[in-house]
Protein backbone atom coordinates (compact mmCIF):
# COMPACT_ATOMS: atom_id res chain seq x y z
CA UNK A 1 0.00 0.00 0.00
CA UNK A 2 2.79 2.55 0.35
CA UNK A 3 4.22 4.71 -1.88
CA UNK A 4 7.62 5.99 -2.49
CA UNK A 5 7.14 10.07 -1.36
CA UNK A 6 9.87 11.19 -4.29
CA UNK A 7 8.26 9.39 -7.14
CA UNK A 8 4.81 7.79 -5.92
CA UNK A 9 5.67 4.36 -6.91
CA UNK A 10 4.49 1.70 -4.98
CA UNK A 11 6.99 0.18 -2.49
CA UNK A 12 7.66 -3.35 -2.01
CA UNK A 13 9.62 -4.75 0.97
CA UNK A 14 10.65 -1.05 1.66
CA UNK A 15 11.82 -0.86 -1.58
CA UNK A 16 10.68 1.88 -4.93
CA UNK A 17 10.65 0.48 -8.37
CA UNK A 18 13.52 3.11 -8.72
CA UNK A 19 15.37 1.17 -6.65
CA UNK A 20 15.22 3.37 -3.53
CA UNK A 21 14.99 1.74 -0.12
CA UNK A 22 13.10 2.93 3.01
CA UNK A 23 14.70 2.22 6.49
CA UNK A 24 12.87 1.44 9.45
CA UNK A 25 13.21 2.65 13.09
CA UNK A 26 12.50 -0.11 15.47
CA UNK A 27 10.11 -1.74 13.12
CA UNK A 28 8.41 1.55 12.01
CA UNK A 29 8.99 2.70 8.15
CA UNK A 30 10.83 5.80 7.58
CA UNK A 31 9.24 7.11 4.59
CA UNK A 32 10.53 10.13 4.26
CA UNK A 33 11.52 11.82 1.00
CA UNK A 34 15.72 11.92 2.17
CA UNK A 35 14.87 9.01 4.80
CA UNK A 36 18.88 8.61 5.58
CA UNK A 37 19.64 12.71 5.79
CA UNK A 38 16.51 12.65 8.17
CA UNK A 39 17.75 10.07 10.24
CA UNK A 40 20.65 11.28 10.62
CA UNK A 41 18.96 15.02 11.95
CA UNK A 42 16.57 13.77 14.05
CA UNK A 43 17.01 9.97 14.49
CA UNK A 44 17.77 8.82 17.74
CA UNK A 45 21.50 7.61 17.90
CA UNK A 46 21.89 10.33 15.25
CA UNK A 47 25.60 9.99 12.90
CA UNK A 48 27.48 12.00 11.04
CA UNK A 49 26.60 11.38 7.51
CA UNK A 50 30.64 12.27 6.57
CA UNK A 51 32.65 10.65 9.31
CA UNK A 52 29.72 7.71 9.51
CA UNK A 53 30.86 8.56 13.83
CA UNK A 54 27.78 8.62 15.33
CA UNK A 55 26.89 12.50 16.80
CA UNK A 56 24.36 14.21 18.87
CA UNK A 57 20.89 14.58 17.92
CA UNK A 58 21.09 17.96 15.62
CA UNK A 59 17.23 18.45 15.73
CA UNK A 60 14.79 16.39 17.55
CA UNK A 61 11.48 16.16 16.53
CA UNK A 62 9.54 16.78 19.62
CA UNK A 63 6.66 14.82 20.96
CA UNK A 64 3.93 17.64 20.72
CA UNK A 65 2.27 17.21 23.99
CA UNK A 66 3.53 17.83 27.79
CA UNK A 67 2.91 13.81 28.51
CA UNK A 68 1.32 10.97 26.02
CA UNK A 69 -1.54 10.12 27.96
CA UNK A 70 -3.51 13.16 28.32
CA UNK A 71 -3.99 14.02 24.68
CA UNK A 72 -5.93 10.77 24.79
CA UNK A 73 -8.48 11.57 27.96
CA UNK A 74 -11.65 13.61 28.09
CA UNK A 75 -11.79 17.22 29.55
CA UNK A 76 -13.78 15.65 32.46
CA UNK A 77 -10.91 13.51 33.86
CA UNK A 78 -8.23 15.87 33.44
CA UNK A 79 -9.10 17.45 36.91
CA UNK A 80 -8.45 21.09 37.45
CA UNK A 81 -8.90 23.25 40.56
CA UNK A 82 -12.30 24.95 41.73
CA UNK A 83 -14.46 26.27 39.20
CA UNK A 84 -12.09 25.40 36.08
CA UNK A 85 -12.23 22.17 37.18
CA UNK A 86 -15.86 21.85 37.54
CA UNK A 87 -16.16 23.37 34.18
CA UNK A 88 -13.74 20.64 32.55
CA UNK A 89 -16.47 17.76 34.14
CA UNK A 90 -18.89 20.24 32.49
CA UNK A 91 -17.26 19.46 29.26
CA UNK A 92 -17.70 16.06 29.03
CA UNK A 93 -16.22 14.45 26.27
CA UNK A 94 -15.99 17.20 23.97
CA UNK A 95 -12.86 17.84 22.53
CA UNK A 96 -11.76 18.57 18.68
CA UNK A 97 -10.45 15.00 18.88
CA UNK A 98 -14.12 13.77 19.36
CA UNK A 99 -15.80 16.28 17.84
CA UNK A 100 -13.69 15.16 14.63
CA UNK A 101 -14.07 10.75 15.40
CA UNK A 102 -18.02 11.64 15.52
CA UNK A 103 -18.08 12.75 12.18
CA UNK A 104 -15.83 10.15 10.82
CA UNK A 105 -17.96 7.70 12.21
CA UNK A 106 -21.04 9.21 11.09
CA UNK A 107 -20.49 10.69 7.82
CA UNK A 108 -17.18 8.81 6.19
CA UNK A 109 -18.19 6.22 4.08
CA UNK A 110 -16.80 2.43 4.67
CA UNK A 111 -13.44 2.41 4.40
CA UNK A 112 -9.42 2.87 4.94
CA UNK A 113 -8.96 6.24 7.12
CA UNK A 114 -5.48 7.94 7.85
CA UNK A 115 -4.48 10.53 10.68
CA UNK A 116 -2.00 12.48 9.40
CA UNK A 117 0.57 14.58 12.00
CA UNK A 118 -1.02 11.70 14.40
CA UNK A 119 1.41 12.59 17.29
CA UNK A 120 1.02 9.94 20.19
CA UNK A 121 -2.69 8.73 18.47
CA UNK A 122 -5.24 10.15 20.31
CA UNK A 123 -7.43 9.91 16.91
CA UNK A 124 -5.80 7.26 15.30
CA UNK A 125 -6.97 5.13 18.53
CA UNK A 126 -10.65 6.14 18.00
CA UNK A 127 -10.06 5.35 14.09
CA UNK A 128 -9.09 1.56 14.99
CA UNK A 129 -12.41 1.82 16.93
CA UNK A 130 -14.35 2.12 13.85
CA UNK A 131 -12.91 -1.18 12.73
CA UNK A 132 -11.47 0.87 9.43
CA UNK A 133 -7.87 -0.39 8.44
CA UNK A 134 -5.85 3.03 9.93
CA UNK A 135 -3.16 4.71 8.48
CA UNK A 136 -1.24 6.74 10.66
CA UNK A 137 1.58 9.05 10.31
CA UNK A 138 3.85 11.79 11.84
CA UNK A 139 7.40 13.23 11.09
CA UNK A 140 7.99 13.15 14.61
CA UNK A 141 9.85 9.44 15.54
CA UNK A 142 10.07 9.79 18.75
CA UNK A 143 5.90 10.69 18.66
CA UNK A 144 5.17 7.70 16.43
CA UNK A 145 6.92 5.29 18.66
CA UNK A 146 5.41 6.28 21.46
CA UNK A 147 1.92 6.07 20.20
CA UNK A 148 2.60 2.65 18.54
CA UNK A 149 3.92 1.84 22.20
CA UNK A 150 0.74 2.77 23.81
CA UNK A 151 -1.74 2.01 21.79
CA UNK A 152 -0.34 -1.85 21.00
CA UNK A 153 -0.34 -1.64 24.86
CA UNK A 154 3.79 -2.49 24.96
CA UNK A 155 3.64 0.89 27.30
CA UNK A 156 0.91 0.29 29.49
CA UNK A 157 2.62 3.00 32.27
CA UNK A 158 4.15 6.06 31.59
CA UNK A 159 4.55 9.57 33.53
CA UNK A 160 2.93 12.67 33.32
CA UNK A 161 4.24 15.45 35.08
CA UNK A 162 2.57 17.02 38.25
CA UNK A 163 3.84 20.24 40.29
CA UNK A 164 6.59 21.87 38.58
CA UNK A 165 10.00 19.46 38.32
CA UNK A 166 7.49 16.38 39.51
CA UNK A 167 6.23 12.88 38.00
CA UNK A 168 3.50 10.93 38.61
CA UNK A 169 2.97 7.18 37.26
CA UNK A 170 -0.13 6.51 35.17
CA UNK A 171 -1.72 3.41 33.52
CA UNK A 172 -2.89 4.14 30.11
CA UNK A 173 -6.52 3.75 30.37
CA UNK A 174 -7.23 1.92 27.10
CA UNK A 175 -7.34 -1.19 25.74
CA UNK A 176 -4.63 -2.11 23.38
CA UNK A 177 -5.93 -1.42 19.65
CA UNK A 178 -5.13 -4.37 17.52
CA UNK A 179 -1.78 -4.84 15.08
CA UNK A 180 -3.40 -6.13 12.31
CA UNK A 181 -5.25 -3.48 10.65
CA UNK A 182 -3.39 -0.16 12.02
CA UNK A 183 -0.08 0.98 9.80
CA UNK A 184 2.46 3.67 11.32
CA UNK A 185 4.86 5.43 9.41
CA UNK A 186 7.31 8.14 9.88
CA UNK A 187 6.14 10.49 7.00
CA UNK A 188 6.50 14.03 6.30
CA UNK A 189 2.92 15.41 5.39
CA UNK A 190 3.77 17.19 2.85
CA UNK A 191 5.03 14.21 0.60
CA UNK A 192 2.61 11.56 2.43
CA UNK A 193 3.93 8.10 1.26
CA UNK A 194 0.40 6.72 0.74
CA UNK A 195 -1.42 6.50 -3.04
CA UNK A 196 -4.24 8.90 -3.74
CA UNK A 197 -7.51 8.59 -4.11
CA UNK A 198 -7.68 5.89 -1.60
CA UNK A 199 -9.00 6.78 1.56
CA UNK A 200 -12.75 7.06 3.06
CA UNK A 201 -11.70 9.56 5.92
CA UNK A 202 -8.88 11.65 6.49
CA UNK A 203 -8.27 13.49 9.67
CA UNK A 204 -5.62 16.81 10.06
CA UNK A 205 -5.70 17.44 13.72
CA UNK A 206 -3.98 20.56 14.84
CA UNK A 207 -1.49 20.42 12.29
CA UNK A 208 -2.16 22.86 9.91
CA UNK A 209 -1.32 25.79 12.78
CA UNK A 210 2.10 24.15 13.55
CA UNK A 211 3.13 23.96 9.99
CA UNK A 212 4.38 27.27 9.45
CA UNK A 213 4.46 27.08 5.19
CA UNK A 214 3.98 24.12 4.96
CA UNK A 215 -0.17 24.24 5.63
CA UNK A 216 -0.59 24.56 2.29
CA UNK A 217 1.08 22.27 0.67
CA UNK A 218 -0.56 19.63 3.77
CA UNK A 219 -3.87 20.46 3.29
CA UNK A 220 -3.09 19.80 -0.78
CA UNK A 221 -1.77 16.37 0.15
CA UNK A 222 -4.66 15.65 2.30
CA UNK A 223 -6.98 16.24 0.00
CA UNK A 224 -5.22 13.88 -2.63
CA UNK A 225 -5.45 11.44 -0.65
CA UNK A 226 -9.38 11.37 -0.13
CA UNK A 227 -11.43 8.57 -2.92
CA UNK A 228 -14.38 10.11 -4.38
CA UNK A 229 -17.15 10.91 -1.44
CA UNK A 230 -14.51 10.83 0.79
CA UNK A 231 -14.59 12.68 4.45
CA UNK A 232 -11.63 15.01 5.59
CA UNK A 233 -12.00 15.79 9.03
CA UNK A 234 -9.80 19.07 10.30
CA UNK A 235 -9.17 20.33 14.17
CA UNK A 236 -7.10 23.68 14.35
CA UNK A 237 -6.50 26.48 16.50
CA UNK A 238 -5.31 29.09 14.39
CA UNK A 239 -2.42 29.50 17.05
CA UNK A 240 0.82 29.64 14.67
CA UNK A 241 2.99 32.23 15.05
CA UNK A 242 2.84 34.68 12.52
CA UNK A 243 3.42 38.32 12.22
CA UNK A 244 0.11 40.40 13.01
CA UNK A 245 -1.12 42.36 10.08
CA UNK A 246 -3.93 44.69 9.97
CA UNK A 247 -6.72 43.63 8.05
CA UNK A 248 -5.46 40.53 7.24
CA UNK A 249 -8.45 37.87 6.49
CA UNK A 250 -9.93 35.73 9.22
CA UNK A 251 -8.29 31.97 9.16
CA UNK A 252 -11.59 30.33 9.72
CA UNK A 253 -12.88 32.40 5.86
CA UNK A 254 -9.11 31.80 4.63
CA UNK A 255 -9.95 27.90 5.30
CA UNK A 256 -13.53 27.66 4.21
CA UNK A 257 -12.11 29.15 1.17
CA UNK A 258 -9.36 27.37 0.40
CA UNK A 259 -11.96 24.20 0.87
CA UNK A 260 -14.07 25.06 -1.05
CA UNK A 261 -11.28 25.86 -4.05
CA UNK A 262 -9.92 22.61 -3.53
CA UNK A 263 -14.13 21.18 -4.75
CA UNK A 264 -14.93 20.40 -1.06
CA UNK A 265 -18.17 20.41 0.56
CA UNK A 266 -18.12 21.53 4.02
CA UNK A 267 -20.89 19.58 5.95
CA UNK A 268 -20.95 20.34 9.15
CA UNK A 269 -18.33 22.68 11.02
CA UNK A 270 -18.19 23.42 15.21
CA UNK A 271 -16.40 26.97 15.65
CA UNK A 272 -15.12 26.89 19.20
CA UNK A 273 -14.28 23.41 20.71
CA UNK A 274 -12.01 23.65 23.83
CA UNK A 275 -9.13 22.11 23.31
CA UNK A 276 -7.61 21.20 26.71
CA UNK A 277 -3.50 20.77 27.48
CA UNK A 278 -2.88 19.52 30.74
CA UNK A 279 0.47 21.09 31.16
CA UNK A 280 1.06 20.39 34.96
CA UNK A 281 -1.35 20.08 38.32
CA UNK A 282 -0.93 24.04 38.18
CA UNK A 283 -0.65 24.79 34.70
CA UNK A 284 -3.66 24.40 31.39
CA UNK A 285 -3.93 25.65 28.44
CA UNK A 286 -6.99 26.02 26.40
CA UNK A 287 -7.87 26.45 23.12
CA UNK A 288 -10.72 26.87 20.92
CA UNK A 289 -10.51 25.06 17.57
CA UNK A 290 -12.18 25.59 14.22
CA UNK A 291 -13.65 21.85 13.42
CA UNK A 292 -14.95 21.09 10.31
CA UNK A 293 -15.70 17.76 8.26
CA UNK A 294 -15.65 18.84 3.87
CA UNK A 295 -17.08 16.15 1.76
CA UNK A 296 -15.05 15.52 -2.12
CA UNK A 297 -17.30 15.21 -4.58
CA UNK A 298 -18.22 11.99 -5.92
CA UNK A 299 -17.57 12.74 -9.58
C1 LIG B 1 -0.18 19.63 18.11
S1 LIG B 1 0.35 18.06 17.55
C2 LIG B 1 -1.21 17.27 17.25
C3 LIG B 1 -1.10 15.77 17.31
C4 LIG B 1 -2.41 15.02 17.11
N1 LIG B 1 -2.89 15.18 15.75
C5 LIG B 1 -3.43 15.50 18.11
O1 LIG B 1 -4.42 16.13 17.71
O2 LIG B 1 -3.25 15.22 19.31
C6 LIG B 1 0.92 18.40 15.88
C7 LIG B 1 1.63 17.20 15.26
O3 LIG B 1 1.89 17.47 13.88
C8 LIG B 1 3.16 16.92 13.56
N2 LIG B 1 3.66 17.57 12.33
C9 LIG B 1 3.93 18.89 12.15
N3 LIG B 1 4.35 19.09 10.88
C10 LIG B 1 4.33 17.88 10.26
C11 LIG B 1 4.64 17.43 8.94
N4 LIG B 1 5.08 18.29 7.99
N5 LIG B 1 4.51 16.12 8.66
C12 LIG B 1 4.07 15.24 9.59
N6 LIG B 1 3.76 15.60 10.86
C13 LIG B 1 3.88 16.90 11.19
C14 LIG B 1 3.99 17.18 14.80
O4 LIG B 1 5.14 16.36 14.87
C15 LIG B 1 2.98 16.90 15.91
O5 LIG B 1 3.00 15.56 16.34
Amino acid sequence: MYICPVTGGRLVNGRSPEGRRYPALDGIPVLVPDPEAFLARHGPGAWDLRTGLPTRIIEDLPVDAPDPVTPHLPPRSLGGPGGFGQWLQSLGDASPTSVCARWGTELAPPGRAVDIGCGVGPMTRRMCATGRVVFAFDRSPRAVLLARDLLLGRLQETVIPTHRGGLQRVRFPFKPVSDRHLYLSIADATAPPLPPDTFAWVHLGNILDVADDAAGPILLAAVSLLQPGGLLTISTPYDSDVAPVFGSPSPEDELRGALTELRLTIVDEEEHVPWVVRQYDRGYRVLFTHCLAARRALR
